[in-house]
């Protein structure tokens, strides 16, 4: 644990809540921050009764968000939380990271960002009007080996961008039944809490956001079509958004939820005129890079490698071998944004930065991805409802904000 660790308010994540749990781990597994505080359900007894789960004294588990950031915003600059994790159903995300930056703490909020592009844009300009941090959990880039594979086409390895072909496929929705009311995540059959995306927004935004990660390459038009198969869900459950991306290349990116035997099947290919590669993330710790008439290369993670970037080699923490996977991808993530938020306490509050910060960071997914992949979503469902015919994309940096 570092010396004096970054202190974590988490929302949501209680009872059977999937991703504030891995919230919660990735965030402290270096020992960088510590969780002091949560409204953890939107019930105010389920969030206290979750405290002792989440490790946080009885005191600073609260009713409520808007409870968490009155009460946390009185406590001594050296005691109160510094950052809020949002972790809850999309509705709310853009209201909670509203509130959470106009009471002065950072945000790491997940995706998608915001149900509608008013929302988004509201959350871009809170943020930069904040001076605070706003990280976006788009984890997928925090794997050594996708970050090894944005080096390698930044620095020119596969020449000249000819296309890129994205997919996130999942299976889970044939498994529903009439009258099902699923464990945890039920909002996402209701556009009103869900937003109007469904696979399209769940896992087709993580899809986006990994191409245009690793390649950088702007889109500049997207043509879509959505299809809903699954019975009891009324959302897109598979799609396929084609882009025309600057410089001549080409990019596909599906998304599925009822693709049966897939489970978080996300996979990218990368085709340069120099070389290929492929990445997927069930399998992260290989990345495969071919050329013509050449054997395949497969870099495999490794801390040690002089092959790997220092970026890929500082995204590390075990021994190659040693399966690294989603949670410590999670955490690179975190890790990068901790970077900003100790440099921040560093000149507001003194008097520590956590010794253990990399060497080597890399700006997060920010909140600017956030809007880019609402805007993405919106673009997307305008393409499909016009006969699926091509739509501008340039505004994707929030350039009309
Ligand atoms: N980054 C990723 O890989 C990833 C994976 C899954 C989900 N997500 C995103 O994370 C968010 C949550 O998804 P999930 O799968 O964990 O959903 P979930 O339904 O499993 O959990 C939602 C949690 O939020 C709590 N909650 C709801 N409203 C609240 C409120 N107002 N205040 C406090 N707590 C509240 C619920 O009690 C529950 O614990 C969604 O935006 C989803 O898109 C991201």
């Amino acid at each position: 644990m570092a010396a004096n660790p970054l202190r974590m308010a988490l929302i949501g994540g209680g009872g059977a809540g999937f991703i504030g749990k891995v919230h919660a781990i990735a965030a402290t597994m270096d020992g960088q921050a510590t969780l002091v505080a949560g409204a953890f359900s939107s019930n105010p007894e389920r969030s206290r009764d979750a405290a002792s789960a989440f490790g946080v004294a009885p005191e600073r588990a609260y009713g409520s968000a808007g409870e968490l950031f009155s009460r946390e915003s009185t406590l001594p600059p050296d005691e109160r939380a510094e950052f809020v994790a949002i972790a809850t159903p999309n509705d709310t995300h853009a209201s909670l990271a509203v509130a959470a930056l106009k009471a002065g703490f950072h945000v790491v909020c997940d995706k998608p960002m915001a149900i509608n592009l008013s929302q988004a844009a509201e959350m871009v300009k809170c943020a930069e009007a904040s001076g605070r941090v706003f990280a976006l959990m788009h984890n997928y880039s925090g794997y050594p080996l996708v970050r090894q594979a944005r080096t390698m086409i930044q620095g020119g390895e596969l020449g000249k961008l000819l296309g890129v072909r994205v997919q996130y496929l999942q299976g889970w929705m044939h498994g529903r039944q009439p009258g099902d009311t699923p464990a945890r995540g039920a909002w996402k059959s209701d556009p009103s809490r869900n937003g109007p995306g469904g696979s399209l927004g769940d896992v087709g935004t993580h899809a986006y956001h990994l191409l245009r990660f690793i390649t950088d390459a702007k889109p500049l038009e997207l043509l879509c079509q959505l299809q809903s198969h699954a019975p009891f869900h009324e959302l897109d459950d598979y799609g396929h958004a084609l882009l025309r991306l600057e410089g001549g290349a080409s990019g596909m990116v599906t998304f599925s939820q009822v693709t049966h035997g897939r489970l978080n099947d996300l996979s990218i290919d990368v085709d340069g005129d120099r070389a290929s590669l492929r990445w997927r993330q069930e399998r992260p710790n290989q990345l495969e890079v071919r050329a013509l008439g050449q054997p395949t290369r497969i870099y495999e993670r490794d801390p040690n490698s002089p092959l790997l970037s220092d970026l890929a080699r500082s995204s590390c923490r075990l021994p190659a071998g040693h399966p690294e996977a989603f949670l410590e991808a999670f955490a690179n993530v975190y890790r990068s944004a901790f970077a900003d938020m100790a440099q921040h306490r560093a000149s507001y509050i003194a008097p520590t930065i956590a010794p253990t910060m990399p060497s080597v960071v890399l700006p997060y997914p920010s909140v600017r991805d956030g809007y880019e992949g609402v805007a993405f979503i919106t673009r997307c469902l305008e393409s499909h409802n016009d006969n699926a015919t091509w739509k501008p994309t340039t505004d994707f940096d929030g350039s009309r904000l």
